[in-house]
């Protein structure tokens, strides 16, 4: 059955991912100008064009809704914390009333950033912490986690992983937002649409995979006869491998780059960044000896591992901090669906028994 693969459904001025040679453009500008110098709120306003306010008038109301966004944590109950932490916040979020206004497109941009971090304290047995709406966005994101206010790297870390995530051209989250806004239900039920698509385990749910691996391994010195024990039985390696970059994943530089500046300040444990160099250095070396004619590359799952865990994000919460980058693409997508796009409605071809 056909993915729709080769098929142009829309066309975006929000980003292109060029995997021949390696390269993601968002909004004019490439992954590799963009992360690490540019916050979240910044790219925030570059996806979103016209629909929100620019500069500090969107960081002022970028916090303002996440002050909105905290009120719906007191609806925080048993039954959604006994959900995972993405269905905990897909509960969330289903609470927010529907529209197309930029209201409501600031408060889902906003609530991904206040309800994980909400989520996670409160499973722990801990209370939420609210946000502070003079804070920047990913300082704010992390201060409500842990608890204490976050180094200059952690928040430049969570901005860059933040950007690096924040649109992908038309993956399988952003196409249901696009679906859904084009039915004019509103950017709520656009949101929640992309949340679902992103849950399942092919496309943002398969959470922690790559820590899996490192724990399993151990220790530098076992990762030579792990990973080619792992190969001999025909396993993949988690966080290698990519079916549309070809040369490289600039979304893996971007976050490699990030985990340095990480370990540079001293913020990362040095053993678990000596191990994952261990497992990425044998993993490409043999892979490169077992498929000579096919680059497999480290991927982005890598390094978001890495760097999330570093951060002190469970590994149960990556997914939804995932959401919290991507929401920024699906709204601008829902957006310019909106804007310029008619109902999407594909036809299918009947295959079943002739009716008498
Ligand atoms: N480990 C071992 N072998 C691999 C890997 C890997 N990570 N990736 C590809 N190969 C091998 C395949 O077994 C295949 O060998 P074969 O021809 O003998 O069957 C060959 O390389 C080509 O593989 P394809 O399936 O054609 O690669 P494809 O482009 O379809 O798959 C994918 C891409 C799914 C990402 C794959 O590389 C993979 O499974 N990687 C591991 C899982 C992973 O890291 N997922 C996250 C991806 S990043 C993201 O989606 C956000």
């Amino acid at each position: 059955m056909s993915g729709l693969d080769d098929v142009i459904a829309a066309e975006t001025r929000l980003s292109e991912v060029d995997g021949l040679n390696g390269r993601l453009v968002i909004s004019g500008h490439t992954l590799d100008e963009l992360a690490g110098n540019r916050s979240f709120e910044d790219v925030l306003a570059l996806l979103a064009g016209d629909m929100l306010p620019t500069g500090s008038a969107l960081a002022t109301r970028l916090g303002a809704a996440r002050l909105r966004a905290f009120a719906e944590v007191a609806w925080l109950d048993d039954a959604i914390l006994g959900l995972s932490i993405t269905e905990g916040l897909r509960a969330l979020m289903a609470r927010l009333h529907d529209g197309e206004d930029a209201d409501t497109a600031l408060l889902l941009a906003a609530a991904p950033a206040v309800f994980v971090p909400a989520l996670v304290r409160r499973r722990a047995g801990l209370a939420a912490i609210a946000p502070d709406p003079s804070s920047g966005h990913a300082a704010d994101m992390l201060t409500m986690l842990k608890g204490r206010a976050p180094s200059k790297a952690e928040v430049l870390a969570l901005d860059t992983y933040l950007v690096t995530v924040s649109d992908h051209g038309l993956n399988a989250s952003t196409f249901a937002a696009r679906v859904v806004a084009s039915t004019r239900a509103g950017y709520t039920s656009a949101m929640l649409a992309a949340l679902g698509a992103l849950k399942g385990p092919l496309h943002g749910g398969a959470p922690g995979p790559v820590l899996d691996m490192l724990d399993a391994v151990g220790t530098p010195d076992e990762a030579h006869g792990w990973i080619a024990n792992a190969l001999a039985h025909g396993e993949r390696l988690m966080g290698f491998g990519h079916r549309i970059y070809r040369v490289r994943d600039p979304r893996a530089d971007a976050l490699k780059a990030a985990l340095a500046r990480l370990g540079a300040a001293g913020e990362i444990d040095a053993q678990r960044l000596e191990l994952a160099e261990a497992v990425e250095r044998e993993a490409l070396a043999q892979l490169k000896a077992k498929k000579p004619d096919r680059p497999l590359e480290t991927n982005v799952e890598f390094f978001t591992a890495l760097l999330l865990e570093a951060l002190g994000f469970p590994r149960e919460a990556f997914t939804g901090v995932f959401a919290a980058g991507r929401v920024s693409g699906w709204l601008a997508h829902a957006h310019e669906q909106i804007e310029g796009g008619r109902l999407i409605r594909p036809q299918s071809r009947y295959v079943g028994p002739k009716a008498a």
